[in-house]
């Protein structure tokens, strides 16, 4: 099925930011499109995202990402078979011809990437999942649901930058739902009644100044228990530390709760919250430039905690494959923004769970309504997705459409 047009629009994503809508047009009049989301805290391997640098929202334009779509690599892409995602791919990484997707922009090859296998869905009348991962896609995953942020997605004192609920121990996809809203509710009524500001940061989480990191996990905790929910059993907990933003390689120190820490200093402190939280999984621990804190943490705490790289492997499958050979980690957070192309993320997820480990389907900071990653979700049988909290419309897009999945799948 050959495709007739590709088009790119300039849109806003959930920070007002600009990103780029990419709709593919196939022969038969199928329709394709899909949104590029945007990361804050991004891992400094990530492919590029092309942003114009002139006048126009404060340089963050990305109309030579739009040409690019609609001149060059439109112009190689019509007359292409969408059914064969992978040859489209290496068509679009080779018209790049950058390591990092420079020239024509990661946001531009994504846009393309994605809207095309949509399109190829939408013509042979499959849901997107079911055309990424054929008859055997059939886990729902359980979310990671971020309903305190810090760091870099707020403007609070709270250096780690996600705090989130886990519903492992529940079952049914809605019902881990049901128990997100009732805690996320929960929470923020504990919030109003000490006087602290239920005010959100860039997930949908609430962003309060606290006193400690500590006492973030024991709010959770506390809303989870006045929800009815069993803390360890029902509910679990994650942090995303984010702490490449956190290290300065200079002193190979962290700045944490006011102080300078060594990483041994660091390890202490997430041991102490392994001991005291049921804590389900640690991601960014340690900074990208620290493969020494990733290799110390794993071997001794891997058996009891996912540990998740993000920023240390931006989704790259050759960073990954390093990471395998040094037990850097036993799980990977995938994003599809920060590699480029849906055959490449693929390839990351493929080459993680060979290796016996977990990945975490991700969204970024910077979102938008498409729904892509509930699908590639269920695609790749991940079993785990984080995107935000269980609010706000970008967020509850993917939620949502999880919901619908899990109905049509009659789970
Ligand atoms: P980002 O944050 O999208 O701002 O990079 C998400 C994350 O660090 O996981
Ligand atoms: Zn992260």
């Amino acid at each position: 099925m050959r495709i007739a047009s590709i088009k790119a629009l300039e849109i806003l994503d959930s920070r007002g930011n600009p990103t780029l809508m990419v709709k593919c047009r196939l022969e038969d009049g199928s329709v394709g499109v899909a949104r590029v989301p945007s990361g804050a805290s991004t891992g400094k391997n990530e492919a590029v995202e092309l942003r114009d640098g002139d006048r126009r929202y404060f340089g963050k334009g990305v109309l030579n990402a739009v040409r690019n779509v609609e001149d060059e690599i439109a112009k190689v892409l019509v007359g292409k078979d969408a059914y064969d995602q992978i040859g489209i791919d290496k068509l679009l990484i080779n018209l790049d011809g950058t390591s990092y997707k420079s020239r024509l922009g990661a946001n531009a090859l994504l846009g393309v990437s994605l809207a095309v296998a949509h399109a190829a869905a939408n013509s042979l009348g499959l849901p997107l999942y079911r055309y990424i991962g054929g008859t055997n896609a059939k886990t729902l995953p359980v979310p990671l649901m971020n309903f305190i942020n810090g760091g870099k997605h707020a403007d609070n004192n709270l250096d780690i930058q996600e705090f989130m609920v886990t519903p492992k121990g529940i079952k049914r996809f809605k019902d881990r739902i049901q128990a997100g809203s009732e805690i996320y509710h929960t929470l923020k009524g504990i919030l109003k009644s000490r006087g602290l500001s239920t005010g959100l940061g860039d997930e949908g989480g609430f962003a309060p100044n606290l006193r400690s990191h500590r006492e973030a996990l024991d709010l959770l905790v506390e809303a989870a228990e006045k929800a009815h929910y069993r803390m360890g059993h029902e509910v679990f907990l994650s942090l995303d530390v984010a702490a490449s933003e956190l290290y300065d390689p200079q002193s190979e120190t962290y700045r944490f709760e006011g102080e300078e820490l060594g990483r041994e200093e660091l390890l202490r402190i997430y041991e102490e919250y392994i001991n005291t939280y049921p804590i389900l999984s640690l991601e960014d621990p340690f900074s990208e430039d620290d493969p020494e804190g990733w290799r110390l943490i794993t071997s001794e705490f891997g058996h009891r905690v996912m540990v998740v790289g993000d920023d240390l492997y931006t989704t790259n499958p050759k960073l990954i494959a390093k990471g395998i050979e040094g037990n850097y980690s036993n799980a990977v957070l995938i994003k599809l923004n920060q590699i480029g192309t849906l055959t490449e993320t693929l390839e990351a997820v493929d080459i993680t769970h060979k290796a016996g480990w977990k990945t975490v389907i991700s969204h970024r900071s910077g979102e938008t309504e498409d729904t892509t990653i509930a699908d590639l979700s269920v695609a790749t049988n991940s079993g785990w997705i984080k995107t935000g909290a269980v609010a706000r419309g970008e967020r509850t897009a993917k939620y949502n459409r999880l919901l619908e999945i899990e109905d049509e799948l009659g789970l």
